[in-house]
């Protein structure tokens, strides 16, 4: 995720861009840059760091004059955070300046072609293809150029562009990236999202996939990929710039929650190619992959319970040794590296302290290291000898929703393709599991739409002192990341056992009425975990199941029951977890606690 803004109209552009930009710093806060333009040169600044830093550096922006210009909050993908790769991007000339929200999936292939043809890359970044692409079908007209770029980038864009050659046009293109044209009094915006612009106008137009936007200052105009004029209507924003910032999201967590169908779905897209599995990144020879020894999967939090669920899958897939640790844990506790093994260190930000520190431990012994990571160029994906980053964009909630989904998705690529290179997997075999995992969007996207239902259902439990998740297996791991999710929110004590464990103590805390979450998605495990149902319920507990869609004899032995669709057994974390994530949001929501900022906890933990 990235934030750009664009203005054309009778005031100074510079200030209006960084009041815009502040208001979408949520969607990436690691470099900012602004272009303008007065009608001589189209002037770039750029920072590295908060929006703050390039406020300070143009004075609140009172320095870059002229009245047209656009303004990008980064998040970086290709390439570190940097002044460099801070956008606008421009051609060599600098006449055309570009900002952009999106990935740019084949640009590799571009910026070969473009290097024949005599272009120079001065970024890492995807962007700056665009910019070079345009540069070289321009003739004169914008809108062509524009529309000639797009029938050759493939992936997602939201573009604002400038040309040096039209003073008075602002340009704009999008795919399957968010963008907006707002119609002001003294001039015309576009932005990511409509906070930017609710300043200014609450007259807003959405530009859908393969359109273009011509703004002037008293004019917009739409055209298609064909170069055709499109007549839109305009929408009246009626939200309040609180609620504007959360996308109309009452908290971000409940953004972040219903962002995971495309978190998912951008984490597994670049990575699978056809019926097979291509992790670029991962760099490492078929032999070597054949030689891992052991997998060591160390991290903190909720990142650590994927790497529980990834052990299952490892194990059960790619018939891989898994051990997993807590980063805290594993750091002191002089652990046995054998020369063949491989360290995951798996995290969101990148810079938990003790998962960094595992990270230094384990490559102080030579060990390869590969990082799973959402923050591009963090501590962690810095100092990997490899990094697989998740594509979930920033997270704001501390408790977290779409990172870990996205966390479970690379584990699961990399098992597969582990599996499949030690001969474990036929292409047959993988290329059905892929299809179930590229199911899994849409199938995510269900679930959410039952929130109403889990919402009454977590109305009950307010005031509930002690909820217990039980499971066995990969159910056990999800226990885990469900019980985390609902003490660290609602504050109420939850604890979650593996379903055999339970007799060996917890089960001497289950009273009359006391609430148990049991997941149950794993079919040879099923006649088990209902008798640990049977176990908790005759002694007074009120059962919550969550359970396959095909399991109906669950109606009989639970009292409440959340059918999740068909996957294959090692991804249905993937899909049980969202009720459960709900379940959590609904009952903080209830109580009236502070979802987003939960007390005590911090997103990103940098101490021991
Ligand atoms: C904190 C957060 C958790 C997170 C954990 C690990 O405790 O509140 O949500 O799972 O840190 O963070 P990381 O950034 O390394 O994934």
């Amino acid at each position: 995720m990235c934030g750009i803004v664009g203005y054309i109209g009778a005031s100074q552009a510079a200030p209006i861009l960084l009041d815009g930009l502040g208001k979408l710093e949520y969607r990436g806060y690691d470099s900012a840059g602004i272009a303008v333009y007065d009608g001589k040169k189209i002037q770039v600044k750029k920072a590295i760091g908060r929006l703050k830093v390039l406020s300070e550096l143009t004075h609140d922006g009172a320095t870059m004059p002229g009245t047209l210009g656009v303004g990008h909050t980064r998040w970086a993908t290709h390439g570190a955070p940097s002044d460099l790769n801070a956008h606008p991007h421009y051609n060599k000339e600098e006449t055309i300046a570009v900002v952009h929200n999106g990935i740019i999936e084949n640009y590799l292939k571009l910026r070969k072609k473009l290097t024949e043809k005599g272009y120079e890359f001065r970024s890492e970044t995807d962007t700056e293809v665009v910019a070079h692409l345009l540069d070289y079908y321009y003739k004169g007209d914008p809108l062509e150029a524009i529309t000639k770029v797009m029938h050759r980038v493939e992936g997602s864009y939201a573009l604002g562009i400038l040309f040096r050659e039209h003073p008075d046009r602002l340009y704009a293109a999008r795919k399957d990236s968010p963008l907006i044209v707002g119609q002001g009094k003294d001039g015309n915006l576009i932005a990511s999202d409509v906070p930017a612009v609710l300043k200014y106008t609450r007259e807003v137009y959405f530009i859908r996939n393969e359109e273009t936007a011509v703004l002037t200052t008293d004019g917009i105009a739409f055209y298609n990929m064909d170069g055709e004029e499109i007549v839109k209507n305009s929408t009246t924003i009626e939200w309040d710039l609180n609620a504007a910032e959360k996308g109309g999201y009452e908290h971000f967590m409940l953004k972040e929650m219903y962002e995971q169908p495309k978190t998912v779905q951008d984490t597994l897209k670049p990575r699978v190619k056809e019926n097979t599995i291509e992790i670029e990144e991962l760099s490492m020879t078929e032999e070597e992959i054949r030689s891992i020894s052991r997998i060591h999967i160390v991290a903190c939090g909720s990142a650590y319970h994927t790497g529980i669920t990834a052990k299952y899958v490892f194990e059960g897939l790619a018939r891989i040794p898994v051990e997993v640790d807590l980063a805290s844990e594993f750091r002191y506790r002089n652990p046995i590296l054998e020369e063949d093994a491989l360290v995951l260190i798996v995290s969101q930000s990148g810079e938990t302290a003790d998962s960094l520190a595992a990270l230094r431990e384990a490559k102080g012994r030579g060990v390869k290291t590969l990082g799973i990571v959402n923050v591009v160029g963090s501590s962690i994906a810095r100092e990997a000898d490899k990094v697989m980053y998740t594509w979930a964009g920033p997270e704001i909630a501390v408790a977290t929703t779409k990172a870990y989904s996205a966390q479970l998705i690379a584990q699961y690529l990399l098992a597969l393709k582990f599996a499949q290179v030690r001969g474990r997997l036929t292409a047959e075999e993988t290329a059905a599991m892929l299809g179930d995992l590229k199911k899994l969007p849409g199938q995510i996207e269900m679930l959410l739409a039952n929130k109403e239902r889990i919402q009454k259902f977590a109305n009950r439990y307010i005031a509930a002192k002690d909820v217990f998740f039980i499971g066995r297996g990969i159910d056990y791991a999800i226990s885990l990341e469900g019980s985390l999710k609902l003490k660290e929110i609602s504050y109420i004590h939850s604890e979650a056992y593996a379903a055999g464990e339970l007799k060996h103590g917890t089960i001497s805390l289950i009273e009359e009425g006391t609430l148990v979450a049991a997941v149950v998605t794993q079919k040879d495990l099923y006649k088990k975990s209902m008798s640990n149902i049977v176990e908790v319920r005759t002694r007074g507990a009120f059962v919550l199941a969550v359970t396959n869609v095909d399991n109906t004899e669950m109606e009989k032995a639970a009292d409440y029951v959340i059918y999740i669709p068909q996957t294959n057994p090692y991804f249905t974390n993937s899909l049980a977890i969202i009720p459960l994530q709900l379940f959590s949001y609904y009952v903080s929501v209830g109580k009236g606690c502070d979802v987003d900022k939960p007390r005590n906890l911090a997103k990103s933990v940098t101490v021991e």
